[in-house]
This record gives C-alpha cells, sequence and structure tokens, in this order.
C-alpha cells in the first residue's frame, strides 16, 4: 500500500424524490439564487425541471436559467454560461442532468470567478477558486457528481481536455435512481462501459499487489455488469438503477485507487481524441478503445490481466478475458471496432496526433507517442 490523501468533501443525498430537498440544502449552504444548468430536453420532457423550479421557489431561492448544454460539452457554451453567471451575480451554479451539464457547470462555476478565460485552465493553469457546485444527476457513467473533474471540447483546436481540482466538487449531489428509468438503451450501455473504464484504468497500469483495491474493482465491475444486463431488459428495475448509480458513483471518486501508487488513464486519453473528432459518445468511443489497448498492453501486466479474466469473466487466460469483455460490449450494443463507430481507419494517425497532445499534458507522452497510440488504433480497425 502506498501512502495517500483522501479528501472528498462532496456530500451525497441518495433515494427516490430526494430532488426536492435541494432547495433546503442550499439555503443550508447560504445559497440565496443560482444559475440553474441543464441539457437540451430531458429534463423539461421528464418534468424534473420543474420540480426543481418550485423547490427553489418554495424555499425563496432565485435562479437565472441556463439551458443547451450538449452531449460532450463545448467551450463556446461554456463561455456564454461564464458570461451570464457573472453579469447576474449568482453565487452558485445548479447542475440538472448528466456528466455533461455537470462538467459544464463545474467549468462555468471556475470561469466566473477567474481574471482569464476559462480555458487557460484546461491546458494547465492552477484552478484556485470555483463557485460552489450542487448537482442532481440524471444519468450514471461518468462519476462528475462526486469528483473534481470537467472535460470541454474546444471546438475550435479539436481539443477535448480536463480540469482536475478540489474547488470544482459538487457541494450536495443528489442521486435518484428512478430519474435514470428514461436514459435510452444505449446511454445506458455506454454509461456501464464509462463505469467499468474508470475502474480498469487503475487496475491495470498500477503496480502489482495492492489487493485491497483489486477487490473493490472486482466487485463493482461485477456490479455493473450484472446490473447493466437486468437494465437492457427492464429499463425500470429500481434495484438495478439503484446498484447501477451508485457503483457508477463510487468508480470515478478517489476511493479505488487511494493507496494504489502511481496509474494512468490512457484508455481515456485516446477516447477523448474519438470524441474530440467525431463528437461520438464517451462510452462509445470507449468501447472501441477498451479491448484494443487491452490487447496491447496484456503483456506488460500479465498477471493482471489473468487476474481480471478469472475473476470478471471465470476465463483462464488474459486473452479470453479481453475477449469476454468485448463480447459483452457488443452484446450491449456498443461499436468494438473504429469501423462500427463510423470511424475511418484511414484517419488514424489523426486521431493519434490529437491524442498524443493529451497525452504531452497528461505527462505520459514518453509511454504513448503518437505511432504507439496509432498501434492501439490498427487494434481497433479489424
Ligand atoms: O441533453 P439532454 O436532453 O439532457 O439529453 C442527455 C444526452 O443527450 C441524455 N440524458 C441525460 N439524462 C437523461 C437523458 N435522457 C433521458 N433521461 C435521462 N434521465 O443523455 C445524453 C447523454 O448525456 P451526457 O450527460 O452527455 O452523458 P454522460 O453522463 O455519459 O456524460 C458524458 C460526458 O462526461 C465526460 C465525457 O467525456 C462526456 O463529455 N466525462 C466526465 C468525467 C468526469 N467529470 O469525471 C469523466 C468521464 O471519463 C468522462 O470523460
Ligand atoms: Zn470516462
Amino acid at each position: 500500500m502506498h501512502d495517500f490523501v483522501f479528501h472528498n468533501p462532496t456530500k451525497i443525498i441518495f433515494g427516490p424524490g430526494r430532488e426536492m430537498e435541494i432547495g433546503a440544502e442550499l439555503t443550508a449552504a447560504g445559497i440565496g439564487n443560482v444559475l440553474l444548468v441543464y441539457g437540451r430536453e430531458s429534463v423539461r420532457k421528464s418534468g424534473l425541471l420543474d420540480r426543481v423550479i418550485a423547490t427553489l421557489n418554495q424555499s425563496g431561492i432565485g435562479f437565472v436559467e441556463f439551458g443547451g448544454v450538449v452531449s460532450n460539452p463545448v467551450l463556446s457554451h461554456t463561455r456564454e454560461g461564464i458570461a451570464l453567471a457573472r453579469q447576474s451575480g449568482v453565487e452558485a451554479v445548479l447542475a440538472v442532468g448528466g456528466g455533461s451539464v455537470i462538467d459544464e457547470a463545474k467549468a462555468i462555476a471556475v470561469g466566473a470567478t477567474a481574471e482569464c478565460d476559462v480555458w487557460e485552465f484546461f491546458l494547465g493553469r492552477e484552478v484556485t477558486a470555483a463557485l460552489p457546485v450542487f448537482s442532481i444527476l440524471t444519468l450514471a457513467a461518468t462519476g462528475s457528481e462526486m469528483n473534481g473533474n470537467a472535460v470541454i471540447t474546444n471546438e475550435e483546436t479539436r481539443q477535448k481536455y480536463n480540469i482536475g481540482t478540489i474547488h470544482a466538487y459538487p457541494r450536495v449531489s443528489i442521486l435518484n435512481p428512478e430519474l435514470t428509468y428514461t436514459v435510452s438503451p444505449a446511454y445506458s450501455a455506454y454509461g456501464a462501459v464509462d463505469a467499468i473504464a474508470h475502474l480498469i484504468e487503475a487496475y491495470f497500469t498500477k503496480e502489482p499487489g495492492t489487493r485491497l483495491q483489486d477487490r473493490l474493482v472486482e466487485g463493482l465491475i461485477t456490479t455493473i455488469i450484472e446490473n447493466a444486463e437486468i437494465i437492457r431488459d427492464r429499463p425500470a428495475d429500481p434495484q438495478a438503477r439503484a446498484s447501477m448509480m451508485w457503483a457508477a458513483t463510487l468508480a470515478l471518486n478517489g476511493l479505488t485507487p487511494a493507496g494504489v501508487g502511481p496509474y494512468t488513464f490512457p484508455n481515456h486519453m485516446i477516447e477523448h481524441s474519438l470524441s474530440a473528432l467525431y463528437n461520438i459518445a464517451h462510452g462509445a468511443g470507449l468501447a472501441i478503445v477498451i479491448p484494443a489497448w487491452m490487447q496491447w498492453y496484456q503483456p506488460r501486466n500479465p498477471a493482471q490481466f489473468e487476474r481480471f479474466a478469472a475473476k470478471i469473466f471465470d476465463r483462464q487466460t488474459g486473452e479470453a478475458g479481453i475477449s469476454a469483455l468485448k463480447e459483452w460490449f457488443r452484446g450491449l450494443g456498443c461499436p468494438v471496432s473504429l469501423a462500427e463507430g463510423q470511424i475511418p481507419n484511414g484517419d488514424i494517425d489523426r486521431i493519434a496526433a490529437n491524442a498524443y497532445g493529451l497525452a504531452q499534458r497528461w505527462e505520459i507522452d514518453q509511454l504513448y507517442p503518437a505511432k504507439t497510440i496509432a498501434e492501439i488504433l490498427h487494434l481497433s480497425a479489424q
């Protein structure tokens, strides 16, 4: 076990109907008005937005609406939100939606208090402050509801980059699994893939020997697999949606890698380029990248791949474990090759060049020069 600091300040309120407590939570935090950030249509269609507005009114919390966040949120819209937050003098940002909405809300919260343009933080400038962030989650996938990360695409430069800061952790996140019943089969599947991706990055790239963390990861992956299958067959199964929601939160809230020492996030580094260049859903991009990366990486950590195969899929070899995961992605309806994601194999060098920018930003460019990234992508070209 390595030394570590685990500091996660987000309060989680979990259960059906709990979104009606947001007004009281804001009041308790001394917040009088918020920027109310949401996506394109789901929160209107489901009636959630009306309910949230009703509870804000009841608690006497003022709000300014800022809708229209797109999946894979973009910098231009984030900048509009920052301008609105400044102009209206809101004291906090309330996100109602999936990971994209929460991420953009965090970036707005950071940008609203800064003197510089928000993109500078995505290029490496240190974040020193942000407006308080609150969230009501509607899609189980990213873990954004309980971490300090935000991922935004700069549409001009085609960079999909992130910030990670203690200042962006939501103060309170409300998780009502019933709100996820309406998530489409495709996004439900992508969410499961994303949560698994968050767990396997450190599991495979850390040094061996931290068995507690291995078992936490294996328990979460097994839970995600089991419940994703139930959700595919019965989208409104209460226990499956609840287990999936909490598992996805735990998959990227800092719990599982605490104590494992150094690790990297290579599948995300490559996937962010697929999203940046082709606007593919994050989980779909991961389903394409992961089996290829696993094939490439397996010889570097064979014992852990064997362990994964045995614990997750009851298979005897690392290779068989990789095939089983790929087949499982396919069975959920995810693309598992560039072609299935409508991405031309001829673009591999362009994708690799884009991903190399993020490899440099994350300081993993020694292990992942552009030609290595291209080699991995060729494994997803079949
Ligand atoms: O815009 P609306 O109409 O709300 O529709 C959304 C969107 O089209 C819809 N949706 C959300 N909740 C729904 C619903 N539809 C029906 N019922 C509901 N309850 O689903 C679509 C996808 O939503 P989105 O928020 O984009 O999905 P997700 O939560 O997977 O977020 C993806 C974004 O998060 C980033 C990804 O890169 C991507 O940009 N990530 C953020 C991370 C973080 N902050 O820690 C880590 C991840 O690795 C990831 O990079
Ligand atoms: Zn992810």
